[in-house]
């Protein structure tokens, strides 16, 4: 009957346990792969040394400023960090043709928002260390210095690859010094310091209200976590002593031929890569992420609508439209009391005639693909917490995890869903989820301010 059938095209995505602890097992795999010398050059989960050693003291002092590139928007903050003041002095998204267009406009226009930022500012120090939160991947040969490997989340720019995203910064300032006169750019003199990946200026914001914050984790436009990992087991880096904090970038695990997630991805998955501007990698991100999690319920409702099962087979021009779908409809859909109404708000607004029916195998469908999503990050970061437990001989691991990102923040259920999925994968680790808001920003100026303590510390 046509119930069984909707089942049928949904079963792919159906993840049981063992499932999913196998999921967790090859991540594991692939961790090692990327810390290790030898095979980190292959290895598809990056494990990125970030080069920052420590999380603040508290000790920490002075004004700075963050500059945060997100998968949506661009922000920017001012933070003092004696008196814990985090002041959001401007957000702005990031508009489809700079996301393509010259690296160096996107570069102009993040400088532009830095110059509208300045004018909010009404500080004694002219010189302002910046600390650069950017959420994408980056090979570092220390805290300032950031070669960009790949464009993630539909980013296109020409150009940028291989290139030191500091020194793209650096050079659209002074573009903007030179360019425009009495520019605030002439008043305050502004020094990028450090530059880390967002997960890490995630983790790097929560340890001011608790210590012992030793992950951080991203599920919005894309998905990453990281962590602090012990240095004799980060081959890649000279020295055994203390941890360090390495960018996993593990939205690239299941890329390349090892087969890590063939038995796991659907055809549907399928579809949504060789339909993206990154085709081939990121493979883990797009079963995950915010960017796709929409797109892949468009894509079974198309399958289904040709099946006859919805709609009475009458599919629409919209419903035709990639990326039509958005994903932020599933959090809205998947909503108690609300959910169906909205649903048949969305439907009518695609050009669908949805009955009561077809409503609710639509809500079938988000609830469907974004528990796929929330079992296999939770799958991901029970590795990374089994791994860390092991790592330091426990018997029992306590961490708090600094989690941002639109589809955990605003997806009904999603935070307990994935909490559920650590908790079996993980049972020897107590995890506690702290929401970070703009949070990546005000980590990324705490780890400016943690290269200035150092600095007065060697003087
Ligand atoms: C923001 C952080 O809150 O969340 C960014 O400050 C981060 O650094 C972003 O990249 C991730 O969420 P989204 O949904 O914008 O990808
Ligand atoms: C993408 C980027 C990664 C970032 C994540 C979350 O996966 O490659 O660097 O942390 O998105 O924004």
């Amino acid at each position: 009957d046509a119930r069984s059938q909707v089942e049928d095209v949904l079963l792919p995505f159906d993840l049981p346990l063992e499932k999913l602890c196998e999921v967790s097992k090859r991540l594991d795999e692939n961790l090692t792969k990327g810390l290790t010398k030898e095979t980190h050059d292959k290895a598809s989960v990056k494990m990125l040394p970030t080069f920052v050693r420590d999380t603040p003291d508290g000790t920490e002092n002075g004004d700075f400023l963050a500059l945060d590139l997100g998968g949506t928007n661009v922000r920017v903050l001012h933070v003092r960090v004696e008196e814990n003041l985090q002041n959001l002095l401007y957000k702005k998204p990031i508009p489809e043709y700079i996301k393509k267009g010259k690296v160096e406009e996107l570069f102009n226009y993040i400088a532009d928002v830095l110059a509208e930022s300045l004018k909010e500012l009404e500080l004694k120090e002219k010189v302002l260390p910046l600390g650069f939160s950017c959420s994408f991947p980056c090979e570092q040969k220390d805290i300032d210095k950031a070669n960009l490997i790949r464009w993630t989340k539909g980013f296109a720019c020409s150009g940028g690859v291989g290139c030191d995203v500091v020194k793209l910064l650096k050079e659209a300032i002074k573009r903007k010094e030179e360019s425009e006169e009495h520019n605030l750019f002439q008043v305050y003199k502004i020094q990028p310091v450090a530059i880390l990946n967002d997960t890490v200026g995630t983790m790097m914001s929560c340890p001011y209200k608790d210590q012992s914050c030793e992950i951080g984790l991203i599920i919005g436009t894309g998905t990453n976590a990281c962590y602090m990992e012990e240095m004799r087991d980060v081959k890649r880096v000279e020295g055994d002593e203390g941890r360090m904090c390495i960018n996993t970038e593990w939205g690239g695990f299941g890329d390349g031929d090892d087969g890590s997630l063939q038995d796991v991805r659907t055809e549907f998955d399928k579809k949504v890569d060789l339909s993206s501007s990154n085709q081939g990698v990121h493979t883990f991100e797009k079963m995950i992420s915010g960017m796709y999690l929409g797109e892949l319920a468009r894509l079974v409702l198309i399958e289904m609508t040709e099946k006859n099962l919805l709609f009475g087979g009458k599919g629409s021009k919209a419903l035709s439209t990639p990326y039509s779908f958005k994903t932020p409809f599933i959090s809205e859909i998947e909503k108690e009391n609300t959910g169906l109404k909205r649903a048949q708000e969305i439907l009518k607004d695609l050009g669908l005639s949805a009955k009561q029916k077809d409503c609710e195998i639509v809500q079938q469908v988000c609830e469907t693909i974004s528990t796929r999503s929330a079992q296999l990050c939770g799958a991901a970061l029970a590795a990374v917490a089994n791994r860390i437990r092991n790592n330091r001989g426990l018997s029992h691991f306590s961490t708090t995890v600094g989690v941002d990102g639109a589809v955990y923040a605003q997806h009904p259920h999603y935070s307990d869903r994935l909490q559920k999925t650590v908790q079996k994968l993980a049972p020897n680790c107590t995890i506690t989820f702290v929401k970070t808001e703009d949070g990546s920003g005000n980590g990324a100026a705490m780890a400016a301010a943690v290269v200035k303590r150092l600095k007065r510390k060697k003087s």
